[in-house]
Parts: C-alpha cells; structure tokens; sequence
C-alpha cells in the first residue's frame, strides 16, 4: 500500500517494523489528506483497519511503539497538572486598529521607519482561539519529532500542554528529513499558531451539555480553552480542536525568510495554513481583503475576530523592532464589536415549555450591530453567580449573528459604579405561584405544576416554531388570543380550529385566519422527528429526535420500547432514555400523543435500515479471524444487509483477512480489492465511525 519512507529504519528490520514504519506513513500520510487538505482518498473503515492493524502489531511488539506514532494521539496519560514551561522567545500580543484611518496611520509609521526597506504585507485571518507553541526537536533519522506544546500562559512562560495537542489530528507529530529539506529548515524549530474549536465541534459540544443537564460553552474560544486544560486526553480527542501555524521560529527568532515564506513552508510541513492568505501593498489592498474576509465570515466554520496584517520582510521587521507588548510590524483589524456595555435595571425570570425558570436581565436599551437590545439571557442562577452580578450594574452585552443577546461581564471601573443588590432567585413559579424545584445534579429550577399556564403558552410557541412544526402565523400574540379566548387547552387543540373561531377574535382577518388554517394543516406532514421535538420531551433535541425516529419508525414503537432498546441509538444515555420512559409514562402525553394522530398527524419515519448497513456490498473471508468464526462472521454481514461470496473479484468490496490468508489475499491484492480485518469488518457494521 504505502512507501517505504521511514527516515529512522536501519538496513536489518523485520518484516513487523516494516509493516508498522509502512502503516504510520501511510496513516500520516492519509490524517494530512484528511484532516488539512480535506481531500481524503480513503474511508473511515478502510482508515479504522490501518490503524487497527499498528496497534496490534504495537501490542504485540511493544519495543516497536514510538512516541509519535499516529496510535498515540489519545494514547497520552491524563495529565495531573500542568507543568510551567518558559517560551523560546515570548509570545506577545498584537495592536489593534478599528477604523480605516487607524489602519492607515499604521501603515504610515511602518512605512517611516521601515526607511528604504521593502513594505508588503501578508493578510491573515485572525482566528479566535488560543495561541500555542509547538515545539519541534530531532529524530536520530534526520527528521523532527513534535516534543513540547505550551499554551501562551502570560507570554514568558506557558503550560505545557503536549499530551492534549497530540490529539489535534492536523498537528503532525512527526516530519520528515525530505520535508525539512524542502522548506530548508534545520531539524530544531518552533511553530505558532491558534488552536481553535470548529464551529461544528462547538456546538455538538453544547448538545452534549444540554443533555448532561451543564451549562453551555459561552463561545468556541472558551470551549477550546477549557478543552485544552482538561486533564484527560481522550476528552479533548474528542472535541475535535483545530490548529492553524503562522509564525515559524528558528532558535528563538522568527524565520529569516519573511512571513509569505513562513506560511508556505508551514504549509509544506504539513500544518493546516489560512489558504486564504493575501499580499497586500496598500491600505487601499488590505480594507480589500478585510471586507471580503468580512462577507465571507460566517461560512468559515470556525470563528475569526478580525484579520492580521503583517510585514512581510523579516528585515523590516527587525528594523521596526517591538513595543513592550507587541510587535510594530503586525496589526489586527478587529472587525467592529457586537457588543455594548449597560445597566441593569431587573432581573425577570421566564418559564419555559418545561418549566424551567430562565432569569432574563431587564437593560437600558442599548445599540448593538444594528438592534435596540434591552433584555438579555443570564442562562440559570449558577450563570449570575459567577457573573457576580448585582442588580443595577453595569454588563457587556453580546450579540452574535441572529442568536439571543447575552451578558458576558460585569464592568466595574469608576465610570461605571457596581450596583447594590444581589439578585434572590424567587421559590415560587412567578407565573402560577407553585413551588419551584431544583433537581439534584441540574442548574435548573422548574416549576412543579404540570397545568402552569405558562408552560402551555410556551409549548404551543415551541410547537410552531421553524425548525419544529414550522406553523407560520403562531407567534406570540395569537397564541396569547388563543389561550386568552379558551380555543386551545393542549397543542393536539391546534388541529381542530376552524376559520370561523380565528375570523371571530379581534384583529384576525379572514385571509390570516385561513392562510394559520392552512399552515396547521401543512404541519400535519411534519413527519415523526418533528413531532417528537414538537412534544418537548426533555433532553430530545433536534438530533435525537432524529435519530429516534429513524431507530423507530413510528411513535407507537418509540412509546413502546425499553430502555436498553432506546439506549441502543447512538447518542441515547440513560438520561435520555429516562426522560423518554417518564414521558410516556405519563398517561396525559399518551393521551396527547393519540389526540394527534386522530388528528391525522403523520406520526411515523422513514426507519433506517439497521440492517441495510452493508446492502450492496459483497464480502470475502479468508483466513482465521481472531474472535469470530466464519460462520459468525458470514451471519453477521448478512444481518446487515451484505453478501459473502466464495472468491474474490472485481465485484467484491472488501476481503476480511485473518490470520493465515492465502490466495484469496493475493487476488485482492492483485485486484486492488480493499482488505479489512475483523475490527474493520466490525467497525463497517457499526456504521459511521467516529473517526469522521
Ligand atoms: S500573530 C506577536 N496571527 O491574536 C504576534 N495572532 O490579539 C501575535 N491570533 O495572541 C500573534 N490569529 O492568539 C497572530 N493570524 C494570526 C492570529 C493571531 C489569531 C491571536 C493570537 C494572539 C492574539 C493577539
């Protein structure tokens, strides 16, 4: 499969090592393509079984595991701190320009005092995540081998955080003398970049809190942040972090080269680099790539704050020298805040459709990216108590994109005195004045009664929302009409109003109160997925839901299933599963449930085929496979859909080879079919690995 490119080997290897060098190179070669080119040439499983493969022969031979072997990404022991690591050279800050003219005056001083020296300068993005450290020492072969990561800390020293930068897959571990040589780097240097949480990563990472019943990640930063101080790599493995390089140091001093040539040699190591980059040799060029950098944040899929514009020639920049804080010949364009700073003057606390108690600031309208904010969400008593806050003062408030408006700080300065009063958190449901009640383990407070009025008005809003029933019309105040006026006592009510009870409330016309009609019935097709989040069961959001209705089907078969049934669909723990249970053990949501379907809501899924895991494709078994016999093997693949044939074609997909394969082996080889072992086998039946 792969070449033999192995810098370290010595001329007398057995056949084991030579497999192993051969499978790590392959494996590097293939988490470059995957994981920073996002070209990949083969596929989970077919990945899964090369890895599979090392790690047995490195079980086996233990003397053959290296340290950067690609099994050793999450194989690091959980740190029990952080050791303290001074920087190379420290690891400064950037100045920040807001405006045109700011930039603009930048660019004049560097131009002053760069005198006859060339002034170019390379455009980046300024990624929102956590300066890090690489550092990067050498092999015995002439390669380098990554030794130490250390987080920015307070700039002289850092944490030495290797052990969880190991697990980001676009860090290579190990690089060769040939990747050296073509960059023309010695075999000691160091690499800075910015590890970041995708916004994908981020916000799996907030289901997955919600459901444990934490609190949310406030932004990407915090969570790569906090990810990178968690002592257990296998936690931050699977917060998929990224990296992005841009400084190259070479015995503490930035590369001679210039920054292009640092970025197109990182880029040749191997490391993830902007693609995006530009050379700019105007303000005129860079407000250019600052604009379009701008128009083009969103669908970045990870958070930029800015873009950085830094001198290109490295002697500039040594001319232009440094501040005590920041390098004079760099600056970020920060794009203008989405946040504002005021009072506040209350604190409200909402119920939710489940009961829980949401506290809401009460705010000075203040002006922020373009909206008059006045009320912004604290979360949960937990949030304003590490806010700190006191009623009557002064916060930071953010607004990002079309998401709720939150506080983030409280300020407190002489401009801005701290308020008085801390905030009781109130015992009784503000709406209906039944108890509220905290659930051991949750930061929650809920209130009790089942019939609070405002749970109904919140479920009826959530039952329309987009995303769930998609029932254009049911805003706020129809739904306050509805209830206002007795038409709907549950969401199933819904489905029987008639135009003539909407044409005869206040203030409905006869074409909105026929086109709500019209849209309530349209939602009947919904489908089960919707429907289920349309119930609010707790902890079932829009991926459970789905993946519910595709284990089930039907809502009758979801109704009727065990706990070790439901918790048989991926992402199902016992807490979900409990809450599903409760629900519908609940004989008024089975009631519910019913008066929908008489309704004629479509209350069924396609189901996924389990067992279509493998239809069409065709397998061969060859050789002893290490636990399961063949004939467990054949059933197996059948259970899922597949075929098992007698011998290898063209047709076959995939060779499951054990232990003395013979010829059946070669024919796959020769046919350029794929060969699995049995872990490969039982990885392609479990489906989409993890590894995606
Ligand atoms: S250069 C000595 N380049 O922004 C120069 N920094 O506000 C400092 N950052 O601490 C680093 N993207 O964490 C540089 N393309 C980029 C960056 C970048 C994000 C971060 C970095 C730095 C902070 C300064």
């Amino acid at each position: 499969m792969g070449e033999l490119t192995n810098p370290d080997s010595s001329p007398a290897q057995r056949p084991e090592e030579i497999r192993a060098d051969e499978l790590r190179s392959e494996l590097r070669r293939h988490e470059h393509l995957y994981y920073v080119l996002d070209a990949p040439e083969i596929d989970d499983a077919e990945y899964d079984a090369l890895m599979d493969e090392l790690k047995r022969i490195e079980a086996a031979h233990p003397e053959l595991l290296t340290p950067d072997s690609p099994t050793q990404r999450v194989g690091g022991k959980p740190a029990e701190g952080f050791k303290k690591v001074r920087h190379s050279r420290p690891m400064l800050s950037l100045d920040n320009a807001y405006s045109v003219e700011e930039l603009a005056d930048w660019d004049r001083r560097v131009r002053e005092l760069a005198g006859l020296l060339p002034v170019e300068y390379v455009a980046e993005f300024k990624m929102d995540g956590l300066s890090v450290a690489l550092r990067y020492e050498p092999t015995a072969g002439g390669g380098s081998r990554l030794t130490t990561a250390i987080t920015r800390g307070d700039g002289q020293t850092g944490e030495d955080v290797t052990s969880n930068i190991r697990t980001i897959r676009s860090v290579p571990l190990i690089i060769s003398t040939d990747q050296l040589k073509k960059a023309s780097l010695p075999q000691a240097f160091e690499v800075r970049g910015e590890a970041v949480m995708p916004e994908a990563a981020f916000l799996r990472l907030n289901e997955e809190r919600e459901q444990q019943g934490l609190p949310a990640a406030v932004n990407p930063r915090n969570a790569a942040a906090g990810t990178l101080r968690t002592l257990e790599p296998k936690i931050v493995a699977n917060r998929r972090l990224d990296f992005y390089a841009y400084f190259l140091l070479v015995k503490g001093e930035f590369w001679q080269q210039g920054q292009r040539a640092t970025l197109d040699a990182l880029d040749s190591l191997g490391f993830r680099v902007n693609p995006l980059r530009k050379l700019a040799g105007s303000v005129e060029q860079m407000m250019n790539f600052t604009n379009h950098t701008e128009a083009e944040r969103a669908t970045l899929g990870y958070e930029i704050d800015g873009v950085v514009f830094k001198v290109d020639s490295h002697a500039t920049q040594q001319r232009l020298g440094y501040t005590g804080r920041a390098p004079r010949w760099a600056i970020a364009y920060k794009f203008t805040a989405k946040s504002g700073i005021t009072q506040v003057n209350a604190i409200t606390v909402q119920v939710g459709r489940t009961g829980k108690l949401t506290p809401v600031a009460e705010l000075t309208p203040v002006f922020i990216g373009g909206t008059t904010v006045s009320r912004a969400t604290l979360h949960n008593a937990d949030f304003i108590e590490r806010l700190g806050l006191l009623l009557g003062d002064w916060v930071r408030v953010e607004r990002g994109g079309d998401v709720i408006p939150k506080v983030v700080e409280v300020i407190a300065d002489s401009e801005h005195p701290r308020g008085t009063k801390p905030f009781q958190f109130p015992t009784e449901c503000p709406e209906c004045k039944s108890a509220v009640v905290r659930v051991e383990g949750e930061v929650d407070y809920r209130c009790v009664n089942a019939d609070c009025p405002a749970k109904l008005r919140e479920s009826l809003l959530h039952f329309g929302r987009r995303g769930v029933m998609n029932i254009e019309g049911l805003g706020e105040a129809v739904v306050q009409q509805l209830l206002d006026n007795g038409l709907v006592h549950s969401v199933a009510d819904l489905y029987k109003l008639t135009e003539e009870q909407l044409t005869g409330l206040e203030r409905f016309a006869e074409k909105s109160a026929r086109s709500l009609i019209e849209e309530i019935n349209r939602s009947k097709k919904a489908g089960l997925a919707r429907v289920l989040m349309g119930l609010g069961i707790r902890f079932v959001g829009e991926r459970t839901a789905e993946l519910l209705a595709q284990e089930f089907g039907s809502i009758e078969a979801l109704a009727a299933a065990s706990a070790p049934e439901l918790e048989r669909v991926e992402e199902v723990g016992p807490r979900i599963s409990q809450a599903i249970l409760e629900f519908f053990a609940d004989k008024e949501n089975r009631d519910l449930v019913k008066r929908l379907a008489d309704a004629g809501v479509n209350m069924t899924a396609e189901k996924k085929q389990r067992s279509a895991q493998l239809a069409g494709l065709t397998f061969v078994l060859t050789g002893m496979l290490p636990t399961l016999t063949r004939e467990e093997a054949k059933a197996k693949i059948e259970a899922a859909g597949g075929k098992t044939a007698g011998s290898v074609s063209r047709k076959t997909s995939y060779v499951v080879a054990g232990e003395e394969a013979g010829s059946k082996l070669d024919k796959a080889h020769q046919l350029k079919v794929s060969v699995i072992d049995e872990a490969g086998l039982l990885a392609l039946l479990e489906g989409p690995s993890a590894n995606g």
